[in-house]
């Protein structure tokens, strides 16, 4: 095979069967459409390509620089495009949470903006997420910027009716399959091959996969976040489910250890909630059915995410004082303080207050008196051991009191006496009216 340049590599990648010795399903025979080999190394490369081509030549006249808010797949592309092309990429992003992805950007040569999102809560009389208004200002023309846009952008979703939709057909003979499913993030992958596969069978099961709750699966989103994506419109899906962390990387292991497919944690996520939804219906059936789900990239790119969660895997030692090792009975039975009771209990105990959200929305505006530890390096931090005495109260605050509660949870089983969680975390501090301070 030749091409004349790289971006022509983009698309046409196999859909390769899984061997039911392994997925153990009797009716239905299961497909893998491998979008991680695509040239840069995942699903985002077709959309990315595909948002840019239009408008490279006026970028590439005007001197513009590509932008994105993003800190993954879509941003590793559009750096790779931005370079081959000559222009400078900007990633925007509310926090680089994968190393190795960050090291590859910068790698490529792009420059890093990492803005808090609304969640860190960066300044209570301003209701608008930073991200919301960079992507305000970007919306506007002359702005020295080609915004991709990939979470409003129609190109995004139409790259996957025009590609990847079609070779499913193609390799399935003209075919639709009975079941497609497709782990959710911007939803343009989803979206757009289940518009094309639901034209041709308009009884497919399409299922959209997110991330549990309080879970971080690198690329998706869990299903609040989902509704904030202008792209997602949740009459794509027949069912939304959500997968786990740890159901990801159960997947990725098979993936990757029985099926000779190199593919990372949402390949995995969409492999696992595949098997688990198709098993419901398998024994009813009594028609053979296919079913196809996307492996969206790569594993080599999440070393650091499976030794932080699951390090046996390698070689490692179990982590000590984990919160993913917390008994749900653990969290409910975690102290938490509303904000009255919060402000009367700073005032005569002087706990020690942990504000355990990035130093950015920290520098912008926090309780007084508090210190600040980013919950990463808390966690980190609690591996050695309690960081500090037992004789002193600790009040914990995070965004909205998702995470200081499981903090709380493991510091009480670390034997600390008196450690609490401020319920609605800052956000709620905040919309309560109690007071903030500024670096
Ligand atoms: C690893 C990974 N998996 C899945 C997805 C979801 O794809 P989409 O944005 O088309 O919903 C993404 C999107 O960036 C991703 O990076």
């Amino acid at each position: 095979m030749r091409y004349d340049s790289i971006t022509d590599v983009i698309g046409n990648t196999p859909l390769v069967r899984i061997s039911p010795a392994v997925h153990g399903l009797k009716n239905i025979d299961l497909y893998a459409k491998l979008e991680m080999l695509n040239p840069f190394g995942s699903v985002k490369d077709r959309a990315a390509w595909n948002m840019t081509r239009g408008g490279l030549a006026t970028a590439m006249e005007r001197g513009d620089s590509i932008v994105e808010l993003s800190s993954g797949n879509t941003a590793k592309a559009l750096a790779v495009i931005a370079g081959l092309h000559g222009l400078p990429f900007k990633s925007v992003t509310n926090r680089m949470k994968v190393p190795e992805i960050k090291d590859l950007l910068l790698l490529l040569g792009a420059e890093i903006e990492e803005l808090p999102g609304q969640t860190e809560c960066l300044d209570p009389t301003n209701t608008d997420d930073p991200l919301t208004r960079i992507h305000r200002v970007l919306s506007e023309s002359e702005t020295g910027y080609l915004h991709t846009d990939q979470y409003y952008s129609a190109l995004n979703t139409e790259a996957h009716i025009a590609g990847t939709g079609p070779e499913i057909l193609r390799d399935l003979d003209g075919h639709a399959p009975d079941y497609f499913i497709a782990c959710v993030g911007t939803a343009g992958s989803s979206t757009g091959v289940a518009t094309v596969l639901r034209g041709h069978n308009p009884a497919i099961d399409v299922v959209g996969l997110v991330a549990h709750k309080s879970d971080f699966i690198p690329g998706i989103r869990n299903i609040d976040e989902v509704h904030e994506v202008g792209l997602f419109d949740p009459a794509t899906y027949d069912t939304i489910e959500s997968v786990s962390a740890d159901e990801a990387i159960d997947g990725m292991l098979t993936l990757v250890r029985r099926c000779g497919m190199l593919a990372g944690p949402t390949g995995g996520g969409a492999y696992h909630g595949a098997v688990r939804h198709l098993r419901k219906v398998d024994a009813e059936l009594t028609e053979r059915r296919t079913a196809v789900f996307i492996v969206c990239d790569r594993v080599e790119s999440y070393m650091s995410y499976v030794r932080k969660r699951r390090p046996e895997l390698l070689n490692q030692p179990p982590r000590q004082n984990s919160v993913a090792g917390l008994a749900p009975a653990e969290l409910t039975a975690a102290t938490v303080i509303d904000v009255e009771s919060a402000q009367k209990w700073i005032a005569e105990d002087h706990p020690l207050v942990i504000d355990l959200r990035g130093p950015f929305a920290y520098a912008a505006l926090h309780i007084e008196g508090s210190i600040n530890i980013v919950d990463e390096l808390f966690d980190e931090l609690l591996h050695g051991g309690l960081p500090f005495g037992r004789s002193r109260p600790v009040l914990l605050a995070c965004p909205v009191g998702e995470k200081s509660v499981r903090y709380a949870a493991l510091l009480t089983r670390m034997g600390h006496p008196d450690v609490r969680s401020l319920s609605g975390g800052i956000i709620g501090w905040r919309d309560a009216g109690a007071p903030l301070v500024r670096d």
